[in-house]
Order: C-alpha cells, then structure tokens, then sequence
C-alpha cells in the first residue's frame, strides 16, 4: 500500500473510512500491523505498563520511547508513526522540542502529548518546527494521580463543554489528530463533529474517525485490569495476524466499539 500521510487520514475522514491505530513496541509487530493495513502504529507510553510490568506510565523516559520508535521504525513500511511523549518531557514548548526531535530522529513521524488548551502554546511552538502533533484529551493517565484513578472523563455539563473547548483550542493550535480516551460516546460524537481534524477514540464510542487499542489487549496478553472499552480480538481467531485484521475489519464495518464498550 501507498504510504500513509496526514492529509491522507483526513481525505479517510471525509470518506467515512474508519482510521485504525494500534499501540506498537517492536519490529516484529510493527511489520505485522503494517501488513494487516493498521494506518497508524503508536509507540504509546503504556509501554512502561505492558512490556516494563510498572502500574503507571509515569516512569517512562524520552530514551525508552526511542528505542522502542526505532524498534518498530526498521520493521515498518507504510503506517504513519506516532511516538508518545513521556511524562515530564513537555512541560514546556522548549523542553518539548528537544525531546520531540529525539522521537523525530528515532523514526517517529509524528508526536503524542497529553492534555487540553494549556498545551496549545507547545502545540504551536512544536507545529511550527515541523513536529506534527497527535493531541490526547479526556482520561490521559500521566495524570493518574491528580484525577484519581482511570476514570470516565467529561460525565458532566460543565467538564463536556470544557473538553470540547480544549479539542477546538489544540485544533486552532496546530494539532492534525486527537486521540479521546475514556469520555461519554455521545461527547466523542459532538468533539468529533465540532472539528475538521480526525479523532482517534478509546472507550470514546463509535463516532469518533478511527480508533485505537493497545495490541497486549487486543491480544488477550495484558495481565491487568480490562478496561470495559478493551476487547480480545483472539478470541475465535488461530493467529495474531487473524486477530489484528479481525480489529481493522471491525473498526471498518463499525461492529467495533459496540455498546458494550462505551460509555
Ligand atoms: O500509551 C498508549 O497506549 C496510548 C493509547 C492508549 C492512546 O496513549
Ligand atoms: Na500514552
């Protein structure tokens, strides 16, 4: 397949082509994912969960999620790569540059960070340096401590119209994608319709342009706690390339997320 690019994602949008991502830590993976037709590979910091065994993301560091982005940058090909930014690495638009071009140098095409219109000035400061950027509102777990525990964001008026100005805010910034975890599927639906950029939902419902999982609990293999937005594509399936054409498959024909995976 073509390479996938930016402005390809957004044509996917208008066309009501569903856009699927997976969390990806590796070459082998990265080449399997790569050839299902997965659009997008996220080196997601919840590798410092799935693969280092920590209860948060917090401990994860800029040199990590390089090694991991080179990883799967040698067994990609064609799906766009995102890179997560770690916890502490963007705490200003400086600072976030200098990690950014960390990520950029290892093989990531783009960068994720984790929060609303607070960000908006790093957004812009990284957008004009030619660092696209993947927003993430809504549950965004570097703040685990500060919210509590992973719960169910944006359930009242007043916190649904709050992201929602953060989801324009970013937009304006510069922002070329937005990934929504964990928020009410109708507030996915009124996020998603409000921009013109793709959403990119987890437990953010069926509305949204794509959706993403993190592949140990697209496979069955993530020891912990289920998410209720999570589901074991191996289940029926004899191979993990069965299980993750299964995922792009169900995102496509919009039987993934169901009911039973929203909030
Ligand atoms: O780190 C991660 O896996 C993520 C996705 C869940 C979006 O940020
Ligand atoms: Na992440």
């Amino acid at each position: 397949r073509k390479a996938v690019t930016l402005p390809g994602l957004v044509a996917q949008r208008q066309q009501g082509n569903k856009i699927t991502m997976l969390t990806c830590y590796d070459a082998s993976f990265a080449a399997l994912m790569d050839r299902c037709g997965v659009e997008i590979l996220l080196v997601g910091d919840s590798l410092g969960m799935v693969c280092q065994g920590h209860s948060s993301t917090l401990p994860v560091t800029v040199a990590e999620i390089a090694y991991h982005t080179a990883s799967v940058a040698r067994g990609n090909k064609s799906a766009l790569l995102v890179a997560d930014m770690p916890f502490g690495s963007y705490a200003t638009p400086e600072a976030a540059f200098q990690n950014a071009v960390q990520l950029m140098q290892a093989g990531a095409q783009m960068v994720k960070l984790e929060g609303g219109a607070w960000l908006a000035p790093t957004v812009k400061f990284l957008t004009e340096r030619a660092v696209p950027v993947c927003a993430h509102i809504g549950l965004t777990p570097q703040s685990v401590h500060q919210l509590g525990g992973y719960k169910v964001q944006g359930k009242t008026d007043e916190a649904a119209e709050l992201l929602k100005a953060d989801a324009v805010a970013l937009q304006a910034a510069g922002a070329s994608l937005l990934v929504l975890e964990a928020i009410p599927a109708t507030l996915g639906k009124e996020v998603t319709e409000l921009l013109v950029i793709p959403t990119i939902g987890i437990g953010a419902g069926p509305d949204c342009s794509g959706q993403v999982l993190v592949m140990h609990d697209l496979l069955g293999v993530f020891p912990g706690r289920k998410a209720r937005f999570v589901k074991n594509f191996m289940e029926g399936q004899t191979s993990i390339d069965a299980a993750v054409l299964a995922y792009v498959n169900a995102v496509k024909e919009q039987s993934f997320p169901a009911p039973e995976h929203c909030f």
